[in-house]
């Protein structure tokens, strides 16, 4: 099978298309022929070596995808040979085929394509397990979302919005702004010109920058409020006031989806089904699509993220 490599690490040219064996399903495996893979912040760390796979993942980058069940390994039961599916994977999306656990597949939602399949198990796991499951949001409270046309943030936007959560992104850019009040944000930052504290306070934020957001998140909470840290694109150590946080009686979470265990990732795969998977089949929450390149084409897709002009998912096309 072709897989992009990374013979060494470094920049979007880094990422070198090779011939490779083919991924073997091991037992509680299928293996699927992907049609599509997305592109994900934390593919640009490991092509710099900054993010190594966990023991066990493939050495190939993507941390999801789509495509058609080719064969079951030892001990599968409710998949078959042919079934769409789209998965979370611990790596190697970015390739012809990918072993995955049974507990990450999910199956193509109704209505949407192969490819527009391929958008979705990263956000809506990440998005489902940290601002439903963890910070266990309710209709009606104050989400801020950092960097809301991001893959991430355009998933959670709509989601928190159609639970009924008063929704703020913060943005760098005016068009990016609209992009997300078209998503149903009630409000959009330009993060470059105002300070987000102001536009609080909130019950949760979702957070994208870590150490630089650090002081102001906590400042931004509200009593009883939840922040979850999810990147570290602002850096990774920060001074934390723990008075502030204790007069608010407010919680601070760092997590990460990749590093969990295969029985973690399968629970939140379950709850995404049952929670989110309705709500897209409704046509109520759709995948948002920067663009679609071919996947000879990767180097490109990276340079798009790195970039920063993209809203929503660049999506590598396979097969
Ligand atoms: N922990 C986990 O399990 C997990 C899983 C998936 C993703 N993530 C993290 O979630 C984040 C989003 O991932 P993604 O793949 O969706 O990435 P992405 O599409 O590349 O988005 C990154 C976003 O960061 C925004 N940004 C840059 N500087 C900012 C600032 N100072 N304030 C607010 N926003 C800023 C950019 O938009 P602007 O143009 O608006 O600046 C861009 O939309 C990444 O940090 C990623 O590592 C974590």
């Amino acid at each position: 099978m072709r897989a992009v490599t990374l013979p060494s690490f470094g920049g979007p040219e880094a990422l070198t298309l090779a011939d490779v064996p083919d991924a073997v399903a091991g037992p509680g495996e299928v293996v699927v022929d992907v049609t599509a893979t997305a592109v994900n912040r934390a593919d640009l760390l490991q092509r710099q070596g900054f993010y190594n796979p966990p023991p066990g993942a493939s050495p190939y980058p993507g941390l999801e995808c789509s495509g058609t069940i080719s064969a079951l390994g030892e001990g599968v039961a409710g998949w078959s040979v042919g079934d769409q599916v789209c998965a979370l994977l611990s790596g190697g999306g970015y390739a012809e085929k990918v072993a995955v656990p049974v507990g990450q597949l999910l199956p193509v939602p109704h209505g949407l394509s192969l490819v527009e399949a391929a958008a979705l198990p990263e956000v809506a796991c990440t998005v489902w397990s940290n601002v439903f499951s963890l910070a266990d949001l309710h209709p009606g409270e104050r989400l801020l979302v950092h960097g809301g046309t991001s893959g991430i943030g355009t998933f959670a936007v709509q989601l928190a919005a159609r639970h009924g959560a008063d929704v703020t992104v913060t943005v760098g850019s005016a068009e990016k702004a609209a992009r997300a009040l078209e998503l149903g944000a009630s409000r959009a930052v330009l993060y470059k010109e105002e300070d987000f504290v102001a536009a609080g306070p909130f019950d949760v934020i979702l957070d994208n920058m870590g150490a630089k957001y650090l002081e102001r998140n906590v400042d931004a909470l509200a009593t009883n409020g939840r922040l979850v840290v999810i990147g570290m694109q602002g850096g990774v150590k920060g001074e934390l006031n723990l008075a502030t946080l204790l007069g608010k009686r407010a919680a601070v979470h760092a997590t990460s989806l990749r590093a969990r265990p295969a029985e973690e990732k399968a629970a939140i795969v379950a709850g995404v089904l049952a929670a989110v998977w309705p709500a897209i089949e409704a046509g109520e929450i759709r995948p948002v699509i920067d663009r679609v390149l071919p996947l000879a084409e990767v180097a490109e897709a990276h340079r798009v993220l790195e970039a920063s002009g993209h809203v929503g998912k660049v999506v590598l096309e396979v097969t």
